[in-house]
């Protein structure tokens, strides 16, 4: 044991370096390549926010003109890609068919397998511009719906919106939805981009690096907490059942979902943009109901938690299913949004791990039994 090091779950371990994104949890801060997330969120569109991963620097007027054509013209779906999200399973999480379809992608692409850091995935972009189609499409398939396609004169955010639905999401909405990706681009090496970067490690594809990625945050201690913050608010019913419910459940020793963080120790900077986004939907539909109940929800779990000494703050899912909820956005597609997100995260790693590659190996601390003597089968039991 002497010279080991063991962190169950690799937690406080040290497993790489990174100039991406910096998470200050004891201040509350995030940032992108040294951009502070809130001024990111003010200023950005997702497609601004994309290329400052990908190339580490903010574009020029002309580079970004330039990036938004690249993503826009690779938003189309190719047929063989529509029929395979046709013929999958319609009873299928969508993170499933997302995981599936990456890799199917990979056949139809003149993507080059480039194993090293000139891997042309920056210039396909595929893997981030399509999963909104995908997504979308799926949802339409499944509803009796044909898929809609991409229109290149709205943003990542709007369009996602439009082949969703079917309608032209006004200024703010679209606005909203495609700040909400900027939110969620990145946050260091959270479990599925560090999935992401040990399949690059390999020397693998950013294809089959992004579909680990998909499968990793496909879990629910990872990508599934605003579904669950949405189902509390059901449960909950109305403001007055707030204080009741929480008792209850605390009693009952569970987690309240959206709220607490393993690295923020302040309040997650992303929640308090999520809940002014939630706050101007609330106010424009005029339905205040979801707000009201996580506002109290705060409120009295907060005070709870700091009679204990324990001060814990709402983290980025906690407003943000309800945010969905406002721009019409069914419940199973919440964590599939996640990934369409992500992915320009999971990308701008990728490439970062193959510009100084080192695979990873790490050792397993071995609490087994060596040496065991062979029983003849007729003695075993
Ligand atoms: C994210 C999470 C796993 C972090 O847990 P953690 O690392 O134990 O956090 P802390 O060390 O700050 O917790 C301090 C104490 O508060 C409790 N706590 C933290 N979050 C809590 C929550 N959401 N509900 C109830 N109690 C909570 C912890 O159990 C711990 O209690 P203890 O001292 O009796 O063991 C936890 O906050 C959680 O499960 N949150 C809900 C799920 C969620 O929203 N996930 C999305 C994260 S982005």
């Amino acid at each position: 044991m002497a010279d080991v090091t063991y962190a169950k779950g690799l937690e406080g371990v040290i497993a790489g370096e990174s100039r991406i994104c910096k998470v200050d949890g004891e201040k509350g801060r995030l940032y992108y390549y040294g951009y502070r997330i809130r001024d990111l969120a003010e200023n950005a569109s997702f497609e601004e926010t994309t290329y400052l991963l990908l190339y580490g620097e903010l574009p020029t007027a002309d580079q970004l003109a330039d990036f938004r054509i690249k993503m826009r013209s690779a938003r189309e779906l190719t047929p063989p890609i529509l029929t395979m999200i046709k013929d999958f399973p319609r009873t299928s999480h969508p993170m499933e068919l997302l995981q599936s379809v990456i890799n199917f992608l990979s056949g139809y692409v003149d993507h080059k397998i480039a194993h090293s850091p000139t891997c042309n995935c920056r210039n396909t972009l595929h893997q981030i511009a399509q999963l909104p189609s995908v997504v979308a499409a799926f949802h339409r398939y499944k509803n009796g719906l044909e898929p809609l396609p991409p229109r290149d004169d709205l943003s990542h955010g709007a369009n996602f919106l439009w082949m969703l639905t079917g309608r032209e999401p006004d200024d703010e909405d679209g606005n909203i939805m495609d700040k909400w990706l900027v939110l969620h681009a990145e946050h260091s090496f959270n479990a599925s981009t560090f999935t992401a970067r040990v399949v690059a490690s390999t020397l693998s594809t950013c294809y089959c690096s992004i579909s680990a990625a998909i499968g990793s945050l496909y879990g629910s201690l990872h990508g599934g907490a605003n579904e669950k913050v949405m189902a509390m608010v059901e449960e909950i019913e109305n403001v007055e059942n707030v204080r009741p419910w929480l008792d209850h459940a605390l009693m009952e020793k569970r987690k309240i979902m959206g709220m607490g963080h393993r690295v923020y120790k302040a309040k997650d900077p992303r929640s308090v943009i999520m809940e002014q986004f939630l706050e101007r939907l609330s106010e424009k539909y005029g339905d205040s109901r979801n707000l009201e109940i996580l506002k109290e929800v705060e409120k009295v779990f907060r005070e709870k938690m700091e009679e204990k000494g324990k001060p814990i703050y709402p983290n980025v899912d906690f407003f943000s299913g309800a945010v969905y909820s406002l721009l019409g956005i069914p419940t199973n597609l919440f964590t599939p949004i996640f990934a369409i997100a992500r992915s320009s995260g999971w990308l701008a790693h990728i490439l970062e791990q193959r510009q100084d590659n080192r695979l990873f190996r790490p050792k397993a601390l071995f609490v087994g039994d060596v040496e065991r003597p062979w029983p003849s089968i007729g003695s075993r039991i």
